[in-house]
């Protein structure tokens, strides 16, 4: 990618290689019995953490805090609001301040460069929590949660996302199946479909790995024999509102409804979403949808999203523990 950076840093799912991806799951795994057990090791004391945040966020801002919390280390949260961050300083100088004080930070904001140049400026692990190219810590708690269902190698699972399939977490489920060697579809209509050097990575990936790769239209093809669908909001952080307007007709036959899973042939088929989820009308958008365009929930509906078959909470679950297996890596010595 052209940057120097500190090697511990993650910045998009394919700086790791499938060796060091595999060993974080482990980690991961074995920090979440830990903690289960009540014999947590502390590998990051007297370690400080910073989470540079130019977006919203729940689960990946708690799961860094409790994740170093857990291992020892300290937080520090700078959200949109509050710090001089683009408006009196520049991202370059913001890094070398933090620095010079954190022995980590985590980045979450709209473009790749932005976390690009905290990398290479901070001299520090920097980790991306989220840009509007990539998800990468998402990725690696949606296939930790795969594995758990599953039980087998994560070779012979086939997922099939569905939806806004150029949002992040598409395109870092995508290039990540593809590393992993995983049967990758991703249903989407042509125009929200992940853009061609995301698909081109993806495909070079899967030549190494023996992954098979689909992007198509066709959501009957990409979920048959499916273990798992997933699928992610419609509009994202930073996207203009009135993108709803497009989204709702081009992107509805393409929502998750009980009958998308039953196409699978799976009888143990899982839902999945990185959340937060739009799926009844309990929220302000939620309710704005069901009054603009009478839909109830979009991506996803209520009975899918509250049923047997939804997995969601386990991942987001997982969100702290690979975290902490990402940070406990980065950090840990
Ligand atoms: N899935 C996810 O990243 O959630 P948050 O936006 O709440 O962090
Ligand atoms: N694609 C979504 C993911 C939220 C976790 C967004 O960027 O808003």
């Amino acid at each position: 990618m052209g940057v120097r950076t500190h090697p511990n840093s993650l910045l998009q799912d394919l700086d790791l290689d499938k060796e060091q991806f595999q060993d974080l799951l482990t980690l991961a795994a074995q920090l979440k019995q830990e903690k289960l057990h009540g014999d947590e090791v502390e590998r990051l004391g007297r370690q400080n953490i910073v989470l540079v945040f130019e977006k919203n966020s729940t689960r990946t801002r708690c799961a860094f805090e409790v994740a170093a919390n857990d291992q020892g280390a300290r937080v520090t949260y700078l959200g949109p609001e509050g710090s001089h961050l683009g408006r009196e300083e520049s991202v370059a100088d913001t890094a070398r301040v933090l620095g010079r004080m954190y022995d980590g930070l985590a980045f979450r904001g709209n473009t790749q460069d932005t976390v690009e140049q905290f990398a290479e400026h901070a001299g520090i692990p920097v980790w991306n929590a989220l840009t509007d190219e990539w998800h990468p810590t998402q990725s690696l708690a949606d296939i930790l949660t795969m594995t758990e269902y599953h039980g087998g190698d994560v070779e012979d699972i086939a997922f099939c996302f569905t939806g806004d399939g150029d949002s992040n977490v598409a395109r870092s489920l995508l290039v990540t199946g593809a590393l992993l060697g995983m049967d990758v579809r991703i249903a989407a209509p042509a125009g929200l479909q992940p853009p061609r050097d995301v698909v081109a990575a993806a495909e070079k990936a899967a030549r190494s790995s023996g992954a098979r790769v689909l992007v198509t239209d066709d959501l009957d093809a990409a979920v048959r024999g499916a273990d798992f669908v997933y699928t992610d909001v419609w509009v994202s952080m930073g996207e203009p509102d009135d993108a709803w307007a497009a989204r709702v007709p081009s992107l509805l036959p393409y929502r998750v409804t009980d009958d998308v899973l039953d196409a699978t042939g799976r009888p143990g088929v899982r839902f999945m979403h990185c959340l937060p989820a739009i799926h009844n009308r309990d929220t302000d958008i939620g309710a704005r949808l069901y009054q603009q365009f009478g839909v109830e929930g979009a991506e996803v509906t209520d009975e899918v999203f509250e049923s047997h078959r939804s997995i969601v909470f386990d991942q987001a679950e997982n969100r702290m523990h690979t975290i902490k297996a990402l940070l406990v890596r980065s950090l840990g010595g």
